[in-house]
C-alpha cells in the first residue's frame, strides 16, 4: 500500500493484503457527518427508520445513526446477491426480513455500495409495496454510472473507481470488514 495517498497505515493484519487505501476514515468520518446533518435537517419531526442492509452496511449504518441527530429507530435487512464472487448475479434473496411493519415509517434504506444497482432495485420495489410514507437511499459508495436513473440515491457518500473495494463494512470472501477505511486489494489476494 501506499502511505503517501492515503495519509494512513493500515495495521499489521492487512497491511500485505493491501494495495492502496483509497478513502481514509478520516474522509469517511467526514462526509458521514456531512450527509447526518443533510438527513437531520431533511426529516426534522419526522418518524424515520434507518434500514440498514446486512451484511455490508454495518459500519455505515453504527456510524450514521450516531451523527444523526433525531429520535430515529434502526432495522436491518440480510439480502444475498454475490457469492464470494466479485460480480452480482442478479438474483436477490431475502436472508432476514424487518421487524416491522413500515406503512408510519420515512424509511431511508442504508447501503455500502451501490454497483450494477440490481440489489437496490429489487429492495426498493419490494419496500416500496409496503407504503412507507416515505422511501429514500443512503449509500456510501457508488461506482461510476451507477445507478440507473430510476434508483435515486439521495444522499451518497463517495464515488469509487470501476475497480473491487473493500473495508468498512465492504468483503472479499467475507474478509476485510473490519477495516477502518476503503481500500483496494493486492492482486496476490485474488490469486491465492
Ligand atoms: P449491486 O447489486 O451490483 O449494486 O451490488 C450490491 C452489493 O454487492 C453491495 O451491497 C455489496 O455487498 C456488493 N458489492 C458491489 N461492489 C462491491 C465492491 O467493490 N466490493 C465489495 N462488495 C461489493
Ligand atoms: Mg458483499
Amino acid at each position: 500500500m501506499n502511505p503517501e495517498t492515503s495519509g494512513e497505515l493500515v495495521g499489521p493484519a492487512f497491511a500485505d493484503d493491501i494495495e492502496q487505501v483509497l478513502i481514509s476514515r478520516e474522509r469517511i468520518q467526514d462526509r458521514l457527518r456531512e450527509l447526518a446533518a443533510e438527513i437531520t435537517r431533511d426529516y426534522a419531526g419526522e418518524r424515520v427508520l434507518l434500514v440498514g442492509v446486512l451484511k455490508g452496511a454495518f459500519m455505515v449504518m453504527a456510524d450514521l445513526a450516531r451523527y444523526v441527530d433525531l429520535p430515529v429507530e434502526v432495522d436491518f435487512m440480510a439480502v444475498s446477491s454475490y457469492g464470494s464472487a466479485t460480480k452480482t448475479s442478479g438474483v436477490v434473496r431475502i436472508l432476514k426480513d424487518l421487524e416491522r411493519d413500515i406503512a408510519d415509517y420515512h424509511v431511508l434504506v442504508v447501503e455500502d455500495i451501490v454497483d450494477s444497482g440490481l440489489t437496490l432495485k429489487y429492495l426498493l420495489r419490494n419496500l416500496a409495496a409496503r407504503g412507507p410514507r416515505s422511501l429514500e437511499v443512503v449509500a456510501l459508495l457508488a461506482k461510476p454510472g451507477s445507478p440507473p436513473a430510476e434508483l435515486r440515491v439521495r444522499y451518497q457518500g463517495f464515488e469509487v473507481p470501476d475497480v473491487f473495494v473493500v473495508g468498512y463494512g465492504l468483503d472479499y470472501a467475507e474478509r476485510y470488514r473490519n477495516l477502518d477505511c476503503i481500500a483496494t486489494l493486492a492482486p496476490a489476494v485474488y490469486s491465492s
